[in-house]
Protein backbone atom coordinates (compact mmCIF):
# COMPACT_ATOMS: atom_id res chain seq x y z
CA UNK A 1 0.00 0.00 0.00
CA UNK A 2 1.24 3.05 -0.59
CA UNK A 3 0.61 6.73 0.27
CA UNK A 4 1.00 9.86 -1.20
CA UNK A 5 2.62 12.41 1.14
CA UNK A 6 0.59 15.65 -0.35
CA UNK A 7 0.07 17.40 3.09
CA UNK A 8 2.77 17.51 5.40
CA UNK A 9 6.58 17.07 4.08
CA UNK A 10 7.92 16.28 7.46
CA UNK A 11 10.00 12.92 8.18
CA UNK A 12 7.31 12.22 10.90
CA UNK A 13 4.49 11.79 8.22
CA UNK A 14 6.91 10.29 5.39
CA UNK A 15 8.02 7.73 8.02
CA UNK A 16 4.33 7.05 8.14
CA UNK A 17 3.75 6.01 5.11
CA UNK A 18 6.90 3.83 4.59
CA UNK A 19 5.57 1.56 7.53
CA UNK A 20 2.02 1.72 6.42
CA UNK A 21 3.98 0.00 2.81
CA UNK A 22 5.52 -2.34 4.75
CA UNK A 23 2.85 -3.79 6.99
CA UNK A 24 2.02 -7.24 5.83
CA UNK A 25 -1.46 -8.76 5.61
CA UNK A 26 -2.09 -11.14 7.89
CA UNK A 27 0.07 -9.68 10.89
CA UNK A 28 -0.73 -7.50 13.90
CA UNK A 29 0.28 -3.81 12.82
CA UNK A 30 3.79 -2.73 14.32
CA UNK A 31 4.14 -1.05 17.56
CA UNK A 32 4.53 2.93 15.89
CA UNK A 33 0.74 2.96 15.22
CA UNK A 34 -0.07 2.18 18.72
CA UNK A 35 2.67 4.28 20.94
CA UNK A 36 3.32 6.88 18.33
CA UNK A 37 2.20 10.66 19.15
CA UNK A 38 2.25 11.69 15.12
CA UNK A 39 0.50 8.43 14.17
CA UNK A 40 -2.31 9.42 16.78
CA UNK A 41 -2.62 13.09 15.63
CA UNK A 42 -3.06 11.47 12.14
CA UNK A 43 -6.02 8.89 13.50
CA UNK A 44 -7.16 11.69 14.28
CA UNK A 45 -7.48 13.73 11.18
CA UNK A 46 -7.41 11.19 8.98
CA UNK A 47 -10.06 8.40 10.35
CA UNK A 48 -11.88 10.30 13.70
CA UNK A 49 -12.40 13.71 11.79
CA UNK A 50 -13.46 12.33 8.17
CA UNK A 51 -15.45 9.23 9.34
CA UNK A 52 -19.01 9.30 11.41
CA UNK A 53 -19.06 8.74 15.37
CA UNK A 54 -21.73 7.22 17.19
CA UNK A 55 -22.36 10.20 19.58
CA UNK A 56 -25.22 9.25 22.03
CA UNK A 57 -28.93 8.48 22.47
CA UNK A 58 -31.48 10.45 21.21
CA UNK A 59 -33.99 9.63 24.74
CA UNK A 60 -31.04 11.80 26.45
CA UNK A 61 -32.03 14.84 25.39
CA UNK A 62 -35.72 13.33 24.74
CA UNK A 63 -37.69 17.14 25.67
CA UNK A 64 -37.06 20.34 23.50
CA UNK A 65 -33.98 22.50 25.08
CA UNK A 66 -32.41 19.53 26.24
CA UNK A 67 -28.69 19.24 25.39
CA UNK A 68 -25.44 17.36 25.38
CA UNK A 69 -21.88 18.02 25.27
CA UNK A 70 -20.19 15.21 23.99
CA UNK A 71 -15.87 15.47 22.91
CA UNK A 72 -15.93 14.19 19.31
CA UNK A 73 -12.49 13.48 17.75
CA UNK A 74 -10.68 16.88 19.46
CA UNK A 75 -13.83 18.99 18.97
CA UNK A 76 -16.15 19.53 21.85
CA UNK A 77 -19.98 18.94 20.16
CA UNK A 78 -23.07 20.26 21.84
CA UNK A 79 -26.24 18.46 20.55
CA UNK A 80 -29.73 20.34 21.03
CA UNK A 81 -32.93 19.19 20.73
CA UNK A 82 -34.90 22.89 19.36
CA UNK A 83 -38.75 23.47 20.23
CA UNK A 84 -39.83 21.80 17.26
CA UNK A 85 -38.20 18.54 18.01
CA UNK A 86 -35.28 18.83 15.51
CA UNK A 87 -32.15 18.00 16.47
CA UNK A 88 -28.46 19.71 15.74
CA UNK A 89 -24.93 19.35 16.13
CA UNK A 90 -23.14 22.59 17.11
CA UNK A 91 -19.68 23.35 17.62
CA UNK A 92 -19.51 24.47 20.74
CA UNK A 93 -17.51 27.71 20.47
CA UNK A 94 -18.47 31.10 20.64
CA UNK A 95 -18.66 33.17 17.43
CA UNK A 96 -16.97 36.05 19.44
CA UNK A 97 -13.95 34.76 20.51
CA UNK A 98 -13.86 31.13 20.95
CA UNK A 99 -15.42 30.32 24.41
CA UNK A 100 -17.04 27.52 24.95
CA UNK A 101 -20.27 28.29 25.04
CA UNK A 102 -22.04 25.07 26.82
CA UNK A 103 -19.64 24.57 29.83
CA UNK A 104 -22.01 21.43 31.41
CA UNK A 105 -21.67 17.72 30.02
CA UNK A 106 -25.87 17.98 29.78
CA UNK A 107 -28.41 20.01 30.52
CA UNK A 108 -31.75 22.02 29.70
CA UNK A 109 -31.92 25.67 28.43
CA UNK A 110 -34.31 27.78 26.23
CA UNK A 111 -31.21 29.24 24.98
CA UNK A 112 -27.64 29.10 25.05
CA UNK A 113 -25.97 31.83 26.64
CA UNK A 114 -21.75 31.87 26.36
CA UNK A 115 -20.48 32.63 29.86
CA UNK A 116 -17.88 34.56 28.77
CA UNK A 117 -19.66 37.79 27.12
CA UNK A 118 -23.00 36.24 26.98
CA UNK A 119 -23.25 35.84 23.66
CA UNK A 120 -26.98 33.88 23.23
CA UNK A 121 -27.61 31.35 20.16
CA UNK A 122 -30.96 29.69 20.26
CA UNK A 123 -31.02 25.79 20.12
CA UNK A 124 -30.65 25.77 16.35
CA UNK A 125 -27.51 27.57 16.85
CA UNK A 126 -28.33 31.27 15.62
CA UNK A 127 -27.18 34.13 16.88
CA UNK A 128 -30.06 35.87 18.76
CA UNK A 129 -28.17 38.97 20.31
CA UNK A 130 -27.70 42.13 17.75
CA UNK A 131 -24.42 42.63 17.31
CA UNK A 132 -24.60 45.04 14.26
CA UNK A 133 -23.98 48.61 15.82
CA UNK A 134 -21.32 47.60 18.81
CA UNK A 135 -19.47 45.09 16.11
CA UNK A 136 -20.06 46.01 12.78
CA UNK A 137 -21.34 42.53 11.26
CA UNK A 138 -24.52 41.10 10.76
CA UNK A 139 -25.51 38.62 13.56
CA UNK A 140 -27.24 35.93 10.66
CA UNK A 141 -23.37 35.66 9.50
CA UNK A 142 -22.54 34.46 12.83
CA UNK A 143 -24.25 31.35 14.19
CA UNK A 144 -22.36 28.34 15.82
CA UNK A 145 -21.17 26.19 13.30
CA UNK A 146 -22.89 23.07 12.29
CA UNK A 147 -21.85 19.62 12.27
CA UNK A 148 -23.62 16.71 10.46
CA UNK A 149 -25.61 15.10 12.18
CA UNK A 150 -28.01 11.76 11.44
CA UNK A 151 -30.41 10.01 14.14
CA UNK A 152 -31.07 6.50 13.14
CA UNK A 153 -33.59 5.18 15.23
CA UNK A 154 -32.36 6.78 17.83
CA UNK A 155 -28.73 6.53 17.82
CA UNK A 156 -27.06 9.83 16.82
CA UNK A 157 -24.22 9.99 14.74
CA UNK A 158 -22.21 13.09 13.76
CA UNK A 159 -19.47 13.98 11.65
CA UNK A 160 -17.56 16.80 12.30
CA UNK A 161 -15.95 17.06 8.76
CA UNK A 162 -16.05 19.86 6.06
CA UNK A 163 -17.82 17.12 3.10
CA UNK A 164 -19.03 14.22 5.25
CA UNK A 165 -18.94 10.55 3.98
CA UNK A 166 -22.16 9.44 2.66
CA UNK A 167 -24.29 7.69 5.34
CA UNK A 168 -27.09 6.51 3.10
CA UNK A 169 -26.04 2.93 3.17
CA UNK A 170 -25.51 3.08 6.76
CA UNK A 171 -29.03 4.53 7.46
CA UNK A 172 -30.47 1.73 5.45
CA UNK A 173 -28.77 -1.08 7.07
CA UNK A 174 -29.35 -0.06 10.74
CA UNK A 175 -32.51 1.58 10.73
CA UNK A 176 -34.95 -1.18 10.07
CA UNK A 177 -33.16 -3.61 12.24
CA UNK A 178 -33.34 -1.05 14.99
CA UNK A 179 -36.42 0.47 14.77
CA UNK A 180 -37.97 -2.14 16.53
CA UNK A 181 -36.13 -2.27 19.99
CA UNK A 182 -37.53 1.62 20.50
CA UNK A 183 -34.24 3.47 21.26
CA UNK A 184 -36.20 6.46 20.70
CA UNK A 185 -38.26 6.00 23.42
CA UNK A 186 -35.93 4.19 25.55
CA UNK A 187 -33.66 5.35 28.72
CA UNK A 188 -30.09 5.24 29.85
CA UNK A 189 -30.66 2.94 33.18
CA UNK A 190 -26.99 2.56 33.65
CA UNK A 191 -23.75 3.84 32.52
CA UNK A 192 -19.75 3.61 33.12
CA UNK A 193 -16.94 5.04 32.30
CA UNK A 194 -13.69 3.83 31.72
CA UNK A 195 -10.32 4.71 30.99
CA UNK A 196 -8.49 2.07 29.61
CA UNK A 197 -4.41 2.08 28.83
CA UNK A 198 -4.86 1.14 25.78
CA UNK A 199 -4.79 3.01 22.15
CA UNK A 200 -8.17 2.52 20.79
CA UNK A 201 -7.45 0.02 17.79
CA UNK A 202 -6.44 -2.61 20.09
CA UNK A 203 -9.18 -2.11 22.09
CA UNK A 204 -11.46 -2.17 18.42
CA UNK A 205 -9.20 -5.32 17.49
CA UNK A 206 -10.01 -6.93 20.53
CA UNK A 207 -14.43 -6.68 19.97
CA UNK A 208 -13.29 -7.70 16.33
CA UNK A 209 -12.58 -11.32 17.63
CA UNK A 210 -13.72 -14.09 20.01
CA UNK A 211 -10.58 -16.22 20.17
CA UNK A 212 -10.18 -14.66 23.48
CA UNK A 213 -13.56 -15.39 23.98
CA UNK A 214 -13.06 -18.85 25.65
CA UNK A 215 -10.29 -17.77 28.15
CA UNK A 216 -11.59 -14.72 29.02
CA UNK A 217 -15.53 -14.27 28.92
CA UNK A 218 -17.33 -17.14 30.64
CA UNK A 219 -20.40 -15.34 30.66
CA UNK A 220 -20.63 -14.21 27.70
CA UNK A 221 -20.27 -18.07 25.37
CA UNK A 222 -22.85 -19.22 27.20
CA UNK A 223 -25.07 -16.73 25.33
CA UNK A 224 -23.76 -16.58 21.73
CA UNK A 225 -22.52 -18.78 19.55
CA UNK A 226 -19.55 -16.46 18.33
CA UNK A 227 -16.48 -19.06 19.43
CA UNK A 228 -18.47 -22.23 17.58
CA UNK A 229 -19.09 -20.23 14.66
CA UNK A 230 -15.70 -18.59 14.13
CA UNK A 231 -14.14 -22.63 14.08
CA UNK A 232 -17.12 -23.56 11.83
CA UNK A 233 -17.94 -26.24 14.32
CA UNK A 234 -21.23 -27.16 15.71
CA UNK A 235 -22.83 -26.38 12.31
CA UNK A 236 -26.30 -28.29 12.31
CA UNK A 237 -27.02 -26.27 15.72
CA UNK A 238 -26.34 -23.30 14.48
CA UNK A 239 -28.34 -23.71 11.08
CA UNK A 240 -30.85 -24.64 12.84
CA UNK A 241 -31.01 -22.18 15.55
CA UNK A 242 -30.61 -19.81 12.50
CA UNK A 243 -33.51 -21.48 10.40
CA UNK A 244 -36.18 -21.23 13.17
CA UNK A 245 -35.08 -17.77 14.30
CA UNK A 246 -35.32 -16.53 11.12
CA UNK A 247 -39.47 -18.12 10.70
CA UNK A 248 -40.33 -16.59 14.09
CA UNK A 249 -38.57 -13.33 13.72
CA UNK A 250 -39.72 -12.62 10.17
CA UNK A 251 -43.78 -13.17 11.77
CA UNK A 252 -42.68 -10.71 14.31
CA UNK A 253 -41.60 -8.37 11.75
CA UNK A 254 -37.85 -8.36 13.18
CA UNK A 255 -35.09 -8.60 10.27
CA UNK A 256 -33.76 -11.59 9.36
CA UNK A 257 -31.17 -13.88 11.64
CA UNK A 258 -27.52 -14.23 10.88
CA UNK A 259 -24.89 -16.04 12.80
CA UNK A 260 -21.93 -13.72 12.07
CA UNK A 261 -19.88 -11.18 13.13
CA UNK A 262 -18.68 -10.07 9.67
CA UNK A 263 -18.85 -6.22 8.33
CA UNK A 264 -21.79 -5.54 6.56
CA UNK A 265 -19.87 -2.45 5.03
CA UNK A 266 -16.28 -1.48 4.84
CA UNK A 267 -17.08 0.81 8.03
CA UNK A 268 -20.33 -0.88 9.66
CA UNK A 269 -21.89 -4.05 10.67
CA UNK A 270 -25.56 -4.72 11.75
CA UNK A 271 -27.12 -8.31 11.92
CA UNK A 272 -29.24 -9.95 14.52
CA UNK A 273 -27.48 -12.97 16.02
CA UNK A 274 -29.48 -15.76 17.47
CA UNK A 275 -28.52 -16.69 21.14
CA UNK A 276 -27.70 -20.34 22.26
CA UNK A 277 -31.16 -22.09 23.37
CA UNK A 278 -32.10 -21.22 26.96
CA UNK A 279 -30.96 -17.49 26.52
CA UNK A 280 -33.70 -15.15 25.29
CA UNK A 281 -31.48 -12.43 26.37
CA UNK A 282 -28.31 -11.83 27.40
CA UNK A 283 -28.09 -12.15 31.00
CA UNK A 284 -25.87 -14.14 33.24
CA UNK A 285 -28.96 -17.05 33.25
CA UNK A 286 -30.44 -16.22 30.07
CA UNK A 287 -33.58 -14.99 31.29
CA UNK A 288 -35.13 -11.79 30.61
CA UNK A 289 -33.93 -8.44 33.01
CA UNK A 290 -36.63 -5.76 31.82
CA UNK A 291 -39.26 -5.49 30.39
CA UNK A 292 -39.34 -5.77 26.24
CA UNK A 293 -38.64 -2.49 24.23
CA UNK A 294 -40.13 -1.13 21.83
CA UNK A 295 -42.67 -3.09 19.54
CA UNK A 296 -40.83 -6.88 20.31
CA UNK A 297 -43.56 -8.72 20.60
CA UNK A 298 -41.61 -12.04 22.43
CA UNK A 299 -38.38 -12.21 24.31
CA UNK A 300 -36.54 -14.26 21.75
CA UNK A 301 -35.73 -11.98 19.65
CA UNK A 302 -31.73 -12.84 19.56
CA UNK A 303 -29.42 -10.06 19.77
CA UNK A 304 -28.90 -7.00 17.27
CA UNK A 305 -25.48 -6.34 16.90
CA UNK A 306 -24.58 -2.86 15.68
CA UNK A 307 -21.13 -1.88 14.75
CA UNK A 308 -19.57 1.43 13.51
CA UNK A 309 -15.88 2.51 13.09
CA UNK A 310 -14.30 3.98 14.88
CA UNK A 311 -15.86 4.22 17.84
CA UNK A 312 -19.18 2.28 18.17
CA UNK A 313 -20.40 -1.15 19.50
CA UNK A 314 -23.56 -2.76 20.95
CA UNK A 315 -26.13 -5.63 21.51
CA UNK A 316 -29.59 -5.51 21.80
CA UNK A 317 -31.70 -7.95 23.10
CA UNK A 318 -35.84 -7.57 23.55
CA UNK A 319 -35.72 -5.98 26.94
CA UNK A 320 -32.18 -3.84 26.99
CA UNK A 321 -29.41 -2.70 25.22
CA UNK A 322 -25.92 -1.83 25.48
CA UNK A 323 -23.72 0.61 23.59
CA UNK A 324 -20.14 1.08 23.89
CA UNK A 325 -18.36 4.40 22.63
CA UNK A 326 -14.96 5.09 22.55
CA UNK A 327 -12.99 8.23 22.77
CA UNK A 328 -9.11 8.22 22.00
CA UNK A 329 -7.60 10.46 24.99
CA UNK A 330 -3.80 9.94 23.14
CA UNK A 331 -1.64 7.05 22.00
CA UNK A 332 -2.00 4.83 24.82
CA UNK A 333 -5.20 5.89 26.26
CA UNK A 334 -9.36 5.56 25.89
CA UNK A 335 -12.44 6.85 27.09
CA UNK A 336 -14.96 4.07 27.19
CA UNK A 337 -18.64 5.13 27.80
CA UNK A 338 -20.89 1.91 28.53
CA UNK A 339 -24.94 2.59 28.64
CA UNK A 340 -27.73 0.30 29.77
CA UNK A 341 -30.77 1.25 28.00
CA UNK A 342 -34.38 -0.12 29.18
CA UNK A 343 -37.71 0.83 27.88
CA UNK A 344 -38.20 4.27 29.12
CA UNK A 345 -41.40 4.23 31.22
CA UNK A 346 -39.40 0.75 33.17
CA UNK A 347 -39.01 0.92 36.95
CA UNK A 348 -35.71 0.53 38.78
CA UNK A 349 -37.16 -2.17 41.27
CA UNK A 350 -39.99 -3.00 39.62
CA UNK A 351 -39.49 -3.39 35.99
CA UNK A 352 -35.89 -4.30 36.25
CA UNK A 353 -33.04 -4.78 38.95
CA UNK A 354 -29.08 -3.34 38.32
CA UNK A 355 -28.09 -6.22 39.78
CA UNK A 356 -29.86 -8.46 37.26
CA UNK A 357 -29.25 -6.04 34.02
CA UNK A 358 -25.71 -4.63 34.07
CA UNK A 359 -23.25 -7.76 35.13
CA UNK A 360 -23.46 -9.45 31.14
CA UNK A 361 -22.11 -6.67 29.90
CA UNK A 362 -20.10 -5.44 32.92
CA UNK A 363 -18.22 -8.36 33.63
CA UNK A 364 -17.51 -9.01 29.90
CA UNK A 365 -16.19 -5.08 29.44
CA UNK A 366 -14.02 -4.87 31.74
CA UNK A 367 -13.13 -8.79 31.64
CA UNK A 368 -11.70 -6.82 28.22
CA UNK A 369 -10.43 -3.64 29.55
CA UNK A 370 -8.12 -6.23 30.94
CA UNK A 371 -6.78 -7.96 27.91
CA UNK A 372 -6.51 -4.30 26.37
CA UNK A 373 -4.16 -2.75 28.82
CA UNK A 374 -2.00 -6.31 28.88
CA UNK A 375 -2.12 -5.85 25.10
CA UNK A 376 -0.69 -2.39 25.03
CA UNK A 377 2.07 -2.51 27.89
CA UNK A 378 3.53 -5.95 25.97
CA UNK A 379 3.41 -3.47 22.47
CA UNK A 380 5.61 -1.03 24.55
CA UNK A 381 8.06 -3.84 25.57
CA UNK A 382 11.56 -3.60 23.07
CA UNK A 383 10.89 -7.61 22.08
CA UNK A 384 7.11 -6.46 20.58
CA UNK A 385 6.85 -7.63 16.95
CA UNK A 386 3.63 -8.05 14.73
CA UNK A 387 2.30 -11.43 15.45
CA UNK A 388 0.42 -13.59 13.00
CA UNK A 389 -3.19 -13.36 13.05
CA UNK A 390 -5.81 -16.70 12.89
CA UNK A 391 -7.33 -17.08 9.61
CA UNK A 392 -10.28 -18.23 11.21
CA UNK A 393 -10.44 -16.81 14.04
CA UNK A 394 -9.42 -13.02 13.42
CA UNK A 395 -10.40 -12.28 9.84
CA UNK A 396 -13.05 -9.51 11.02
CA UNK A 397 -9.49 -8.19 13.25
CA UNK A 398 -7.61 -7.98 9.38
CA UNK A 399 -10.88 -6.63 8.36
CA UNK A 400 -10.57 -3.47 10.83
CA UNK A 401 -6.91 -3.18 10.23
CA UNK A 402 -7.58 -3.55 6.18
CA UNK A 403 -9.87 -0.39 7.04
CA UNK A 404 -7.96 1.58 9.17
CA UNK A 405 -4.55 1.41 7.03
CA UNK A 406 -6.90 2.66 3.81
CA UNK A 407 -7.87 5.80 5.99
CA UNK A 408 -5.02 6.60 6.90
CA UNK A 409 -3.09 6.55 3.60
CA UNK A 410 -5.54 8.28 1.99
CA UNK A 411 -4.98 12.26 2.28
S1 LIG B 1 -16.35 34.57 23.67
FE1 LIG B 1 -18.44 34.11 23.84
S2 LIG B 1 -19.33 35.99 24.23
FE2 LIG B 1 -17.25 36.48 24.05
FE1 LIG C 1 -13.76 -9.65 24.64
Amino acid sequence: MSMTVATKSSAEIADIAELIGRQRQGWSLEAPFYLDPEIARLDLARVWRRGWLFAGHACEIARPGDYIVRELAGESIVITRARDGRLNALFNVCRHRGARVCTSAQGSARMLTCPYHGWTYDLNGKLTLDIAAEHGVDRAAFGLHRAALEDVAGLLFVSTADHPAAFVDVRAAIAPAAAPHGFDRAKIAYSATYRVAANWKVIFENNRECYHCPGAHKEYIRANYDVDYSLGRNETEIARRVAESNNRWQRLGLTAASPQSDMTGPWYRCNRTPLVPGFVTESLDGKPVGPLMGTIAEPDSGTLRVTTFPNFWMHASADHAVTTRLSPAGPGETIVDVAWLVAADAEEGRDYWYDRLTPFWKLTSEQDWVLCSSVQAGIGSSRYRPGPLSQKRERNVQGFIDWYLKELSTP
